[in-house]
Order: C-alpha cells, then sequence, then structure tokens
C-alpha cells in the first residue's frame, strides 16, 4: 500500500470527551488538510455487531472473543475506510483503535502481547494521543446507560494502562480535565507540532 496520507488516533476513557473533540479537531484541521473522520467499533458488520452485543452485562463474551471481535473489526475498518482514504492522502483521525484494546480488554489480565499479535495486520498510526482526564470525573459526565466498560473500577484500570504507554512514549498525552474549549485548544496544538515534526523528517 502507497500510504500518502496521514493517521491520527485519538485514544481516552468513556466520557472523557473524545468523541467531541475528535469533531472539533478534524473541523480546524480541515482549513488546511482534506481530513477524515472515523472511530472504532467502526460502522461496518462487526463493529455494528460489537455495539449492539458485546457492550452489556447480560450479553457479555468471554475476553479473548472481544478482544478477537475488536481486532476483526479493525481488519475490516482498514479495507473498507482508513487504507482508501490514507490512499487519497487525507488526514485521517481515528476515535479509538489499538491502544482501546490494550487498555480495555488488557486491563483485566489478558496479555497485552497477546493482544498486539491479534492487531499484527492492523496499519500503524503516526500518532495517537490519550485525552487525559480523570476516572472519577468521567463517572459524573456519564448520564446514559452505562455499558459494562463504566464503572470507576474498570476505568482507573483502563487509565492504568494507557497511562503505561504514554510512560513508554507510544501515547502523546494531553490534559482533557479543563473546558472543552481549552481541551480543544491544547489538542490542536499538540497535534500541530507532530505535523510539523513528521514533516521536518520526512513522513508527511
Ligand atoms: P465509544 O465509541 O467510546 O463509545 P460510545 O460510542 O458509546 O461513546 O466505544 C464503545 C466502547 O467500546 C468503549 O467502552 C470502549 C470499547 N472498546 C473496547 O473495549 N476495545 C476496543 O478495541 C475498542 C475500539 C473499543
Amino acid at each position: 500500500m502507497v500510504k500518502n496520507g496521514i493517521f491520527i488516533v485519538l485514544e481516552g476513557l468513556d466520557g472523557s470527551g473524545k468523541t467531541t473533540q475528535a469533531k472539533i479537531l478534524a473541523q480546524r484541521l480541515s482549513e488546511s488538510y482534506s481530513t477524515y473522520l472515523t472511530a472504532e467499533p467502526s460502522c461496518g458488520k462487526i463493529g455494528t455487531f460489537i455495539r449492539e452485543c458485546c457492550l452489556y452485562e447480560q450479553m457479555r463474551l468471554p475476553i479473548e472473543a472481544e478482544a478477537l471481535l475488536f481486532a476483526a473489526d479493525r481488519i475490516e475498518h482498514m479495507q473498507a475506510e482508513l487504507k482508501p482514504a490514507l490512499e487519497q492522502g487525507k488526514l485521517v483521525i481515528c476515535d479509538r483503535y489499538l491502544y482501546s484494546s490494550l487498555a480495555y480488554q488488557g486491563n483485566s489480565g489478558l496479555s497485552l502481547d497477546w493482544i498486539k499479535t491479534i492487531n499484527a495486520r492492523a496499519l500503524q498510526p503516526d500518532f495517537s494521543v490519550f485525552l487525559d482526564v480523570p476516572p472519577e470525573r468521567v463517572l459524573e459526565r456519564l448520564r446514559r446507560k452505562k455499558s459494562v466498560m463504566e464503572t470507576l473500577e474498570v476505568q482507573r484500570r483502563v487509565r492504568e494502562v494507557y497511562l503505561k504507554f504514554v510512560a513508554k512514549g507510544e501515547l502523546i498525552r494531553v490534559d482533557g480535565d479543563k473546558s472543552r474549549e481549552v481541551v480543544a485548544d491544547g489538542l490542536y496544538a499538540k497535534v500541530l507540532e507532530m505535523l510539523r515534526c513528521a514533516k521536518r523528517l520526512g513522513c508527511s
């Protein structure tokens, strides 16, 4: 595949404002780039099945099966949306990607190496950003029916995994615990910095 575009991933806890921030970021970047905003679980067959059948307690599958479904959705998403957009030279913003699988399926004992192995065929993003909001704050924000992922205990463990990858330099942390406008400005500034840096290195 000739990848001409730029692939940016936005990660965070449920209720961290990630989806709103992804939209604002895509809108701002669309002034200078042809952007494509997408999300996982995707709108494809497997992603739809996940949303409808896997996220609530009574429908819970074994954690390995869940991880395999997210990995399968990622491949379908890559073929159907990510590759075509990147081949057209677009700047792709994806709301959740591989680090969601590592953080959500990996927080309860499932091997991170195994999760990486089953995702080995997925495209590598150019940058992955973690929008960091304390678990206590995200639960205050979540007023709708909570999925099985949305308890304080789970969100704390999920954040710990994300922070491990921040410490390794694989995820870039942006403080998400501020007003929507301030977070949007901080995220935009960080992404512009990364894009400038990638350009200097000849990666885009
Ligand atoms: P999200 O899109 O953030 O939720 P919503 O559309 O309801 O705002 O993601 C749905 C849930 O899927 C979320 O709790 C995290 C979970 N998830 C995983 O557990 N593993 C994954 O690999 C992905 C992509 C998502």
